[in-house]
């Protein structure tokens, strides 16, 4: 699937004398200069006013120009990059140092679906840092310092205008795939956490090719940008060292009236990946709960499988031992016979929370497997995964530096066992 692209027309950044291009840059940047990962290696990318204020980096010494990445589309602010080579030992701007990727990192934050949602009725108070906290669960995550940052999907939320009557919640706001309502719903409240580490993006269905792809392709896909949207982008897969991470775009899938096309695509996607001990990282869970709105007391929580649910349960993608998704805007995590590997769902980033799901969730049964043991929260917060000598030391924080649940997830077996929850 494709769809034109109204572009403004491609300017490529001048070149200027190096120190004159640090100098200005600290004024014209829009974002911090941020690191991320892709599957030939990192890039360097930073917003700036206009294309003619590319800063240069400085890579182990030697100064290097950032190039605009092209071609600009309408309505967004020129980004810049520049690879960096996995040499590489030190990285600065303007003599401020890069966050560079870690081989094997030892801890990794998972945030997700963080943008304030304004469409139809559903408006949230974008101006209560209790309602709208990303910027609270974002700074919390950058304090804790993590090594690797993933989000899981779901950045711009803020779809329609705001109605009048809810002017106090976000009247004023920008709207739609332009950077204005990008810099408002994630680059603003993102960035210490853009500064403190590098990231792997993953793509929501907010991000899917009738909502605002432009700004997905162009500032967030590490890929080289064509000025095309394309729904069932290929999946790859990140090392650092031996940390291997599938990142999949489930954007185009769908959880009523699956597509057997899609289907195909999802299928001939994972056929073709090869991975060992590998965390995938997909915006849709492959076996989430939740609960319809105003479901009755007493209401068990319903399955969420997608095309690539379906997909995957048809041939299971082994090397697996984590998978790592949003959607769903709560917290779970979740462990199950027959083979399965945990599945944690980060969808408690910022925007509006789903439906809490009953004190007890183990001993249900999901799509033919049953839930050994299963945590969930219903409160905004970042997940941090710590290495241990047998696998992974889970903890989910929230806004005011509580931990709400600890577990310890094993691997390569990923058995999960809940520690305590507090
Ligand atoms: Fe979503």
């Amino acid at each position: 699937m494709s769809f034109p692209m109204t572009s403004t027309p491609a300017v490529i950044c001048g070149i200027v004398f190096a120190a004159l291009a640090a100098g200005s840059a600290r004024a014209q940047m829009l974002t911090p200069v941020w690191i991320e990962a892709g599957a030939t290696g990192a890039v360097a990318r930073v917003v700036v006013t206009a294309a003619a204020d590319c800063p240069s980096v400085t890579l182990d010494g030697t100064v290097k120009l950032m190039a605009v990445r092209l071609p600009v589309p309408a309505g967004l602010r020129p980004a810049c990059e520049l690879a960096i080579p996995a040499s590489t030992q030190t990285a600065s701007v303007a003599g401020k140092p890069l966050a560079l990727p870690h081989p094997d990192p030892s801890r990794v934050v998972v945030i997700g679906d963080t943008g304030c949602r304004i469409k139809g009725t559903a408006i949230q108070d974008c101006n209560d840092p209790a309602l709208w906290p990303f910027h609270s669960v974002a700074t919390g995550a950058a304090k804790s310092k993590p090594d690797l940052v993933v989000h899981v999907g779901d950045y711009l939320y803020r779809e329609d205008p705001c109605p009048a009557e809810s002017a106090a919640f976000c009247g004023g706001t920008p709207v739609g795939d332009t950077w204005a309502a990008w810099d408002a719903d994630f680059f603003t409240p993102a960035r210490d956490l853009l500064a403190a580490a590098p990231w792997a993006f993953t793509r929501g269905n907010h991000e899917s090719c009738a909502r605002s792809w432009r700004g997905w392709f162009y500032y967030l896909d590490p890929r080289p940008f064509g000025g095309e949207c394309d729904g069932f982008s290929a999946p790859y897969v990140v090392k650092l060292g031996r940390f291997q991470l599938v990142i999949f775009d489930s954007s185009s899938a769908t959880e009523k009236d699956l597509n057997l096309d899609s289907q195909a695509i999802y299928a001939g996607q994972l056929a073709g990946l090869n991975v060992e001990h590998a965390w995938f990282v997909e915006h849709h869970p492959l076996w989430g709960l939740k609960l319809a709105a105003k479901a009755e007391p007493g209401t068990l929580p319903s399955e969420s499988p997608t095309e690539v649910t379906e997909a995957w349960e048809k041939a299971p993608l082994t090397g697996i031992d984590l998978i790592v998704s949003g959607h769903t805007h709560l917290f779970e995590l979740l462990s199950f016979d027959q083979g399965r590997p945990t599945q944690l769902v980060a969808g408690d980033g910022g925007t509006e929370m789903a439906m809490p799901l009953p004190a007890k969730i183990a001993g249900l049964k999901l799509r033919g497997a049953t839930l050994k043991s299963g945590q969930d929260a219903h409160e905004f917060g970042y997940t941090a995964l710590t290495r241990t000598d047998s696998g992974w030391s889970l903890a989910l924080t929230n806004i005011a530096g509580k931990i709400l649940r600890t577990a310890e997830i094993a691997a390569p077996s990923a058995k999960t066992t809940a520690l305590k929850s507090n």
